[in-house]
């Protein structure tokens, strides 16, 4: 049954039609509260954005979802459209698609179980890369070891409790003045020969790469900028010649890095209510009407921004494979990494558009923006009318962290000659093929530990099984108690990693003590000692689609108790894992909503 609303203009396409039922899944990437969404006029907003989890756009985008009929059957429906988009759920039950560009490229998977359904889904958009065997054991992590000796006594302390402990992450602190391909000499002084050592324990190394490059270091200092610059290869102005500048923390100099972390920190603010702007096309003039972003500076009034800043490598020009796989494999001699972690890909911007600020026309002043956080498509990030070589960044812009993870899995393959290792934040439609992804910066919330359930649940309908949330929270300080309890529900996560901010207290499971330490290790070494099922299930889940991590419902579809739960979750069909999510709580017998 149609409701009558299509429409089909230039920059604006709507289309609402009559569903079967309100058991409706998925869609992203958002914080949502519940697994099965809530048809009450629900809008959701899709637009690759930096935003901490929230109930709005956030790093990646999931035009799909699923819906259980009311015979139980399930199907399936993916609107193919990387544009600015947002999606009102209502409770006829109808939904309502609104997008600013491209078609209507609708595909329907017919099911009819769910798992047929995502089965169905992964062999169009593609399979789910295979993950390497290590990759599925503990991972630690943080931003904010500041130096080798902290690291070393982070990784010493896990080894004298036991701790399964089998990847560690460098973040971009192990970086000279944030700049790809670069290490600190001085805070991370022998980090080549420690890393080497790790290995020769058994562990690998996985570091974090970012897609923003510097652009101001003395010609002939700096290979990746330099060489890029002569390839051609950075996303454009709207003159389609002359690169757009960006700003980024990789600007801000050695004596800056600490700044960069405060407006980093900054940009982790919780998001607004997501409120669309008015905009007008009335004009055609080019005279700028943004300007770089004021957010997060007053932390550092005074403190100017150094001269110039970032560019931003196109990755859906074949060249920047080229050149990325260059750079991958020449730092390879330096740092013996296994993995790559790719970061800050939505692409983010620390301003409003780049230099000098967004003219006014009609892609970076659309007639309607949709429900997406600042109703500016320019927010941290690029102006809509920057030029790359798939097309104008308003078409392509939710696509950055797509062609990087693309990239990047090739570019980890040369450099390891290896399966693929690549941990990316941005994601769109078949990225699951190219690596994995995590849940972005939470926080050390009871809360986050129960939407973490939610979202890696989405991620494995959307063909990204490889998922996890940082364990014990990303922003603010942990707790003991909230902690371990995430430690515990963190050893089920398909990507179990404990990962922390700048500036918080360590939270890596050696740090409080030694019953903290036994009870981690016992959740930890249940894991391990069903790795074998689990790698089979990523196996399966590579060669037939199939879901790693699955709601009740896709097992016991016809019980419509099942359908809302989203406390509890199964490993594959045979493996039920229901956490404690409460504080203060050792069961969860009377957990709210384990059955709704
Ligand atoms: C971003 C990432 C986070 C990382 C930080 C520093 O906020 O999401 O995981 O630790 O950048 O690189």
């Amino acid at each position: 049954m149609s409701f009558g609303g299509l429409i089909f203009s230039n920059q604006f396409i709507r289309i609402k039609t009559a569903i079967p039922s309100s058991s409706v899944y998925g869609f992203g990437e958002h914080e949502h509260p519940s697994f099965k969404h809530s048809m009450n006029y629900i809008k959701y907003g899709m637009f690759s954005r930096d935003q901490a989890p929230a109930f709005s756009n956030l790093y990646g985008v999931h035009p799909f979802y699923m819906c259980i009929e009311n015979d139980f059957n399930a199907h399936g429906v993916l609107l193919l459209n990387s544009n600015a988009q947002d999606v009102t759920l209502n409770p006829h039950p109808s939904i309502m698609f609104q997008t600013i560009g491209g078609i209507l490229d609708f595909y329907m998977f017919l099911g009819p179980t769910p798992e047929n359904v995502v089965q169905q889904y992964t062999e169009a958009i593609g399979r789910p890369f295979m993950p390497p065997y290590w990759s599925l054991g503990f991972h630690l992590s943080r931003w904010g070891y500041n130096n080798i000796e902290v690291l070393q006594k982070t990784v010493e302390r896990l080894k004298e409790y036991d701790i399964p402990h089998d990847v560690q992450h460098g973040d971009s602190d192990y970086m000279d003045r944030q700049l790809d391909f670069t290490y600190d000499k001085t805070n991370f002084a022998g980090l080549p020969e420690y890393i080497k050592a790790l290995k020769n324990d058994g562990m690998h190394y996985v570091i974090i790469l970012h897609p923003f490059l510097t652009k101001d270091e003395p010609e002939g200092t700096y290979k990746p900028y330099d060489l890029g610059q002569e390839m051609g290869i950075w996303i454009n102005n709207s003159d389609g010649a002359t690169p757009a500048i960006g700003r980024a923390p990789a600007s801000c100099g050695r004596a800056g890095v600490a700044g960069g972390a405060g407006l980093w920190a900054a940009s982790r603010r919780p998001a607004r209510i997501p409120r669309p702007a008015a905009h007008s096309i009335d004009s055609d003039s080019s005279e700028p009407v943004t300007v770089p972003s004021t957010k997060g500076r007053s932390r550092h009034a005074g403190r100017a921004w150094p001269p110039g800043g970032s560019v931003f490598p196109d990755y859906t020009n074949p060249l920047t494979t080229e050149w990325w796989i260059q750079m991958c494999m020449e730092f390879k001699n330096i740092i013996d990494y296994d993995g790559i972690w790719i970061d800050m890909n939505e692409p983010s911007n620390f301003a409003t558009g780049q230099q000098p600020g967004c003219a006014k026309n009609n892609l970076n002043n659309p007639p309607y923006v949709p429900d997406i956080t600042d109703g500016n498509l320019a927010e941290k990030t690029l102006c809509p009318d920057s030029k790359t070589f798939l097309g104008d960044h308003y078409d392509t812009h939710s696509l950055f962290g797509w062609s990087e993870a693309k990239s990047t899995f090739y570019a980890s393959q040369n450099a390891t000659g290896k399966r693929a290792f690549v941990l990316s934040r941005s994601t769109f439609v078949g990225s699951g093929k190219y690596g994995g992804h995590w849940l972005g910066d939470n926080f050390s919330r009871w809360r986050d530990m129960h939407m973490s359930i939610i979202g890696m649940l989405e991620f494995n309908l959307f063909g990204i099984p490889y998922v996890g949330a940082d364990i014990c929270g990303f922003n603010e300080d942990t707790n003991y108690e909230l902690c371990l309890r995430w430690m515990q529900l963190g050893a089920f996560y398909p990507f179990s990693r404990n990962h922390n901010s700048i500036g918080s207290k360590e939270q890596d499971p050696g740090v409080f003590g030694e019953k903290f330490a036994t009870i981690s290790r016992s959740a930890l070494l249940i894991r391990y000692t069903l790795l074998p099922y689990l790698y089979t299930l990523f196996y399966h889940s590579h060669i037939n689609g199939s879901t790693v991590v699955r709601g009740l419902m896709h097992e016991f579809t016809s019980d419509p108790q099942t359908h809302g739960i989203d406390r509890a979750f199964l490993w594959g069909s045979s493996l039920m894992i229901t956490p404690v999510l409460e504080e203060a709580s050792t069961n969860v017998l009377y957990q709210r909503n384990m059955i709704t």
